[in-house]
């Protein structure tokens, strides 16, 4: 495990320098599907540098990267990666972005690293090992009471307007009182309730690369991640709900709307 966590690290690293170099300078930027689904010359350069020093190390390794898709090989390993989690603030000079890199062995969570190059914040989990902040451990917040919550969502660019948008979910929320927030960056609020910042976070239609990192770091520092149905957690899942544990089936209730009408999600 020592090696693969010094490539892990390694990576992010060098990725975030990648980052770092760019941050509100200049940098060309397209549009995927939809004309705010963005793409840096940067997540580019990033993605390039991170598969290269994976595959200098570990060149049987499977890879599953957001911009250059799938590297399928016969290997038990599968890196996960998005080289920029964030790509729209890192545009907009906003310093809520970060590199996201998962490894799973035999299809379970073994490492993973978040790193905000901007906030000087990586995020590391083993299994079984913990979660840590810059070597420091965390852990997620021990609030109680859903009342006094402080959560965090995202939204997607495209919605089919067949079922309920989840817009509606977040009025629930707002409805109840809670401060929401939405940064942005959904490996950084995972990584932001795995260190207590955050009680609770939800989201639709998150991809293997957003939350395969931050998944494990939350796990490891005690919190609870399942989809919407209160499964255990994938990071092939479409629902991501991670909580400190102790609001999790409110948070759950409030997503399907389980007081009165019936989940239309
Ligand atoms: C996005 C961010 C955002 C989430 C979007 C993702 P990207 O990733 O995680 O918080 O709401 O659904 O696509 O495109 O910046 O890598
Ligand atoms: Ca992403
Ligand atoms: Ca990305």
């Amino acid at each position: 495990m020592n090696e693969l966590k010094e490539v892990l690290m390694l990576a992010t690293r060098e990725a975030g320098k990648i980052i770092q170099a760019y941050f509100q300078g200049s940098f060309t930027i397209e549009n995927k599907e939809g004309i705010n689904n963005l793409v840096t010359e940067v997540d580019k350069r990033a993605e390039e540098k991170i598969i290269e020093i994976i595959l200098r190390h570990f060149p049987s390794h499977s890879i599953i990267s957001e911009e250059t898709g799938e590297k399928l090989q016969d290997s038990p390993y599968q890196w996960i990666i998005d080289p920029i989690d964030g790509t729209v603030n890192f545009a907009h000079g906003i310093p809520i972005c970060c590199v996201s890199i998962g490894l799973l062995h035999n299809n379970e969570l073994v490492l993973g690293a978040v790193y905000n190059p901007m906030m000087n914040e990586l995020f590391f989990a083993e299994k079984g090992q913990g979660a840590t902040l810059n070597g420091v451990p965390i852990s997620v917040s021990a609030k109680k009471d859903f009342r006094r919550a402080c959560l965090v969502t995202g939204f997607p660019y495209k919605w089919p307007n067949t079922t309920e948008h989840p817009i509606k979910v977040f009025e629930r929320f707002i409805l109840e009182g809670l401060p929401v927030r939405r940064l942005g960056s959904a490996a950084i609020d995972l990584c932001w309730v795995a260190c207590g910042r955050f009680d609770g976070f939800w989201e639709y239609n998150l991809s293997p690369w957003d939350v395969a990192a931050g998944y494990l770091i939350v796990q490891e520092a005690g919190g609870r991640v399942t989809n919407f149905a209160g499964n255990a957690f994938s990071v092939f899942d479409k629902e991501t709900l991670a909580t400190n544990g102790h609001i999790h089936d409110e948070m759950l209730r409030l997503i399907l709307h389980k007081n009165g009408i019936e989940k239309t999600i």
